[in-house]
C-alpha cells in the first residue's frame, strides 16, 4: 500500500440483521470507501472505491483498491457486490478494477444513462453505454449481501442518479448529509438541484433514529479528525444546513448562495470521463494509450 493512500480502517460492529461497517478514508478526496460485511456469512460488498489519480503525471495506480483487497483476503471475505452511489466528480471509480479482480457484480442507480446523456455532449463523445455495470438500481430496488437484505432509496440532487443504500440498519447515503457539522453535499454540477436534494434528505431522515448514517465525504473542518458515522436523530438535530427542521426555501436558498462561492472540483472534468464508464479509462488510441478530453470554456 502506498503511503498515505488510506488511512488505517475503522469498524463499527453490528447488530443482529445489520453488517459490519469498515471505513477506508482517502485522505487526497476526503473520500470514504465502505466494506459492509454480513457477520453470518462473511459475505460483502463494497461502496465507492477509489482508483488513485495523479493528475500531474496523468498516472492511474491501485494502491487504494488494493489495501482493501488486502483485507478482503485477510478477513476472508466473499465479495458479493461493488457499488457506486453515483457517478463521482472528484475520484475515479476502482468498480471496475476490482470486479476484474474479484468477479463480483458493479452497480449504480439506474439513471446513470440520463447523466451520461448530459456528459456526452460536453464532452462530444459517441453515446455511453449503460453496460459498463450489471446491475442498474431504480428506486426500491432490492438485492442481497449474504444473508443481509438492502434496498436502495433515489437520492437525487447532488446528481441525478445518487442513491443510498439501506442494509440494516445502516444507509450510506454519500453526497447527500455530510457530518452534522458539515452540511450537505452541493448540488451546482449538471443536473443538479438544491430543492430535489431537499428531498431526498427528507427521505433518507424518516429511516428510523437510531439509524446508522455512512457518508461518503468528509473534509476535516477545523482540522478535526476524519468522521463518517452519525445516526437520523443526530442529523435532525444538529445538522448544520437541515438540522432543527429547516424548511425547503430557506435550505435551497443558502445552497443555491453557498454552490456559487465553490470551485468545481479539480478532477471533475476527468473523471466523469472515467466514471461514466463504470471506472474504465477511455479506450485505448492506436497507440495502447487512453487520453482524456477537455472542454474548453464548457462551465
Ligand atoms: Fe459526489
Amino acid at each position: 500500500m502506498a503511503m498515505n493512500a488510506l488511512s488505517e480502517p475503522r469498524s463499527t460492529p453490528s447488530t443482529s440483521g445489520s453488517p459490519d461497517v469498515t471505513g477506508f478514508y482517502h485522505e487526497k478526496t476526503g473520500s470514504i470507501v465502505y466494506l459492509v460485511v454480513d457477520p453470518a456469512t462473511r459475505h460483502a460488498a463494497i461502496i465507492d472505491p477509489v482508483l488513485d489519480f495523479d493528475p500531474r503525471s496523468g498516472r492511474v495506480t491501485t494502491a487504494s483498491a488494493d489495501a482493501i483487497l488486502k483485507v478482503i483476503a485477510e478477513r476472508g471475505l466473499t465479495i458479493d457486490w461493488i457499488l457506486d452511489t453515483h457517478p463521482h466528480a472528484d475520484h475515479f471509480s476502482a468498480a471496475a478494477y476490482l470486479k476484474e479482480k474479484l468477479g463480483a457484480p458493479t452497480a449504480i442507480g439506474a439513471k446513470v444513462a440520463d447523466i451520461q446523456k448530459l456528459w456526452e455532449k460536453i464532452y462530444n463523445l459517441p453515446p455511453y453505454s449503460t453496460q459498463y455495470w450489471d446491475r442498474l438500481f431504480a428506486d426500491g430496488d432490492t438485492f442481497r449481501i449474504g444473508s443481509l437484505d438492502a434496498r436502495v432509496i433515489l437520492c437525487a440532487g447532488h446528481t441525478l442518479a445518487s442513491v443510498t443504500y439501506v442494509v440494516g440498519d445502516a444507509a450510506f447515503v454519500h453526497d447527500t448529509l455530510f457530518q452534522p457539522d458539515s452540511g450537505t453535499a452541493r448540488c451546482d454540477f449538471p443536473g443538479g438541484s438544491a430543492s430535489t436534494l431537499y428531498d431526498s434528505i427528507q427521505r433518507i431522515l424518516a429511516l428510523p433514529d437510531a439509524t446508522r448514517l455512512f457518508t461518503g465525504h468528509d473534509y476535516r473542518p477545523n482540522g478535526r479528525p476524519a468522521q463518517w458515522e452519525s445516526t437520523v436523530a443526530q442529523q435532525k438535530r444538529d445538522n448544520t444546513h437541515v438540522g432543527g427542521g429547516c424548511d425547503r426555501t430557506s435550505y435551497v436558498a443558502m445552497r443555491e448562495a453557498r454552490d456559487k462561492t465553490l470551485p468545481l472540483p479539480e478532477l471533475m472534468l476527468a473523471a466523469l470521463q472515467v466514471n461514466l464508464r463504470g471506472g474504465r479509462l477511455p479506450d485505448p488510441e492506436d497507440n495502447g494509450r487512453s487520453y482524456l478530453k477537455i472542454p474548453f470554456n464548457a462551465f
